[in-house]
């Protein structure tokens, strides 16, 4: 199975990234760049260099605006080494098609993966600031189908609604999870964290992890020392 890892290279400056691709590429299945990185640096810079550094990319962008303008911005990141990027599913059915069509059109192919409800928002914001009525997992769990539908390969979404995207959109659907703390690690601003190994059990296909293993405490060692013990953590689960 593959590794199921991807390092977030949350630096601002280009020479930081490359340092941690090249320190985690062979202990990781890839290697997240957003907004952070890719506002500071280009995201065509971006992709290029990490690309030429051995690194498979994921693009979180989080693409949301009129499917023309989505479809442009999907070409361009559907470039060589991106495995996938991300629009926001509540940007409609159209939209995420426009981003799915530019990215089959392209050489590299990469998949197109919707963002439900982000993870930094709890039920209380959903319903009486963005006024979406009702649970927080519906509202997910429809944002799921929706992307779905639209021919999306899966979502972005918390491991506490991997269980019930997979069971409404099937098992291939993809989950990428963010927001996993090993014991070892700390919460940091994430609040409804899941370790490793948990995460897996619910069924996620991808886990993100940024500063567990970018900035391991100094106990666990390197990028690399921190990505190893996660990879073990998971050994078991995924057998
Ligand atoms: O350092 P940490 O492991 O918290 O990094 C998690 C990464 O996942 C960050 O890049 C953060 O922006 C991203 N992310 C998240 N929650 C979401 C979507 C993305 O934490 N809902």
């Amino acid at each position: 199975m593959n590794n199921p890892i991807l390092a977030a290279l949350d630096v601002d400056t280009l020479p930081d990234a490359l340092r941690l691709v090249e320190q985690l590429r062979d202990h990781v299945g890839g290697f997240k760049v957003g907004l952070e990185l890719c506002t500071n640096v280009g995201v065509q810079t971006v992709i290029a260099a990490v690309s030429a550094a051995g690194g498979e990319i994921f693009v979180d962008l989080k693409f949301k605006d009129i499917p023309n303008t989505v479809a442009a911005a999907a070409r361009a990141v559907s470039r060589p080494g991106v495995m996938f990027f991300n629009v926001h599913a509540d940007g409609g059915a159209a939209m995420m098609r426009a981003a799915l069509e530019a990215a089959n059109a392209s050489a590299a192919k990469p998949k197109v993966m919707g963002v439900t409800v982000l993870t930094s928002m709890d039920e209380a914001t959903l319903n009486n600031e963005v006024r979406v009525p009702g649970a927080l997992v519906e509202q997910a769990v429809h944002l799921a189908k929706l992307a779905q539908s639209a021919g999306l390969a899966g979502v972005v979404c918390s491991a506490h609604e991997v269980a019930a995207i997979k069971a409404a959109c099937g098992a291939d659907f993809q989950t990428v999870v963010p927001g996993v703390r090993p014991s070892w690690a700390e919460a940091n601003d994430q609040r409804r964290v899941m370790t490793p190994a948990e995460t897996i059990r619910v069924g996620a296909d991808y886990l993100v992890i940024g500063r567990p293993i970018t900035r391991p405490p100094e106990a666990i060692g390197s990028p690399a020392d921190a990505a190893q013990k996660i990879l073990e953590e998971i050994a078991g689960v995924r057998q």
